[in-house]
């Protein structure tokens, strides 16, 4: 079994490449990744020198280097998680988003169509539903849930979902797609919530919460959703999209609380800075379809992930460090100069 894996070396794909590589004794893993300012090399360093596994930097917008690593690995299951995925990023400069989430899609799927895959799985995201009120907390996304973005970012996603449906209707290329809450732990780049929090606190540094801080995320820690995506793409129902969460819903000034708290670190280190423009208010998945037919359930509870993840940005400081020193310095004063 030869799988490609797009985007393996940002958070969640190098996360999956490790999780498969352990699970799976005798796949080959291939790694395809532009290496944009999101994927780290360094992340794969302990997958490198291994004859499973391959690493190619290139872009799937470029349909040569698609092709030709098609041709070469001749691939049983394409896994894409290659995308840019900062909603920030997406409000200061659509047009990478569409070229990456939606053409790159549409690249892959080709080729996937060319050399007969078995299985194409697009990683997509519950913010393909828009979000929920925060009054309603009955309400949850079902896979029936319509579409209905807010950001440039979960619109690229959107699009790129309804492109893969229609691949599978049209062509008949064997899809699955899921869609994921927020996830967390290791590799985590610093730019997103918890990293970013873990990251400033340890520096003693302002804690810039959206807001109010009253928006809810449903979070799942990283290995939950690899293992989800391990069982759609070998029991999962062709044609068919699988909700993926864990029922951990927490307000984002909650989450800055905990990691105050884990790094005994002061609250008053929290600043409410400006919002996000056209800021989600909640997402709260339904993943009753995954456990119904897949069995698929969370394992690690948010206590004993958060801890997990902190230690984990304590004894990787080199890595996220390295990360925040570089062109990363110029994104934080753009976002964050004012505090
Ligand atoms: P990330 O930003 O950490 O990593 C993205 C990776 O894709 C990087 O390694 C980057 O170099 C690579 N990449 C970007 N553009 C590329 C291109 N044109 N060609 C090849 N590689 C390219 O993202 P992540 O948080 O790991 O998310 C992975 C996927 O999961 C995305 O599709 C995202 O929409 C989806 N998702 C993320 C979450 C989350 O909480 N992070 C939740 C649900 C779904
Ligand atoms: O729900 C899945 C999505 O989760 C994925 O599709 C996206 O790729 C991923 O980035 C994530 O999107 P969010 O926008 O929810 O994640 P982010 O970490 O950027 O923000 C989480 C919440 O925290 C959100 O309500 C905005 C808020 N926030 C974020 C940052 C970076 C702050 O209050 N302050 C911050 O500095």
């Amino acid at each position: 079994m030869t799988i490609i894996v797009t985007g393996g070396a940002g958070f969640i794909g190098s996360n999956f490449i490790f999780y498969m590589l352990k699970e799976h004794p005798g796949y080959r893993l291939v790694c395809l990744d532009k290496l944009t300012y999101a994927g780290n090399l360094s992340t794969l360093e302990s997958v490198l020198g291994r004859d499973d596994f391959r690493f190619v930097r290139a872009d799937i917008c470029d349909r040569e280097a698609v092709e030709r690593l098609f041709a070469e690995e001749k691939p049983d299951m394409v896994v894409n998680f290659a995308a840019e995925s900062h909603v920030d990023r997406s409000i200061e400069n659509p047009g990478i988003f569409l070229e990456t989430n939606i053409l790159g899609t549409s690249v892959l799927m080709d080729a996937c169509r060319k050399y007969g895959v078995q299985r194409y799985h697009q990683v997509s995201t519950d913010e393909v539903y828009g979000d929920l009120p925060l009054d309603r907390p009955d309400l949850f996304f079902t896979e029936e849930t319509p579409l209905h973005t807010s950001s440039p970012y979960s619109s690229s996603k959107a699009g790129a979902d309804l492109l893969v449906l229609a691949y599978c209707r049209t062509y008949g290329l064997p899809v699955t797609i899921s869609r994921c809450s927020n996830n967390y732990g290791p590799y985590h780049f610093p730019e997103k919530l918890i990293p970013l929090m873990i990251a400033n606190a340890l520096a003693n540094k302002p804690l810039p919460v959206y807001g109010e801080g009253l928006n809810v995320r449903d979070w799942l820690y990283v290995e939950d959703h690899c293992r989800a995506i391990d069982l759609i793409i070998h029991k999962g129902r062709v044609g068919e999209v699988y909700n993926v969460g864990g029922h951990n819903e927490k307000q984002n000034i909650e989450i800055v609380k905990i990691i105050c708290r884990e790094l005994d670190r002061s609250e008053e280190l929290i600043v409410h800075v400006e919002d996000r423009k056209g800021h989600d208010r909640r997402y709260a998945i339904d993943p009753a379809k995954i456990h119904r037919e897949l069995g698929w359930l969370p394992e690690t509870k948010f206590e004993d992930g958060i801890k997990k993840t902190v230690r984990w940005y304590l004894d990787n400081q080199k890595w996220w460090q390295e990360i925040i020193s570089g062109e990363y310095q110029q994104y934080y004063e753009k976002m964050y100069g004012g505090i």
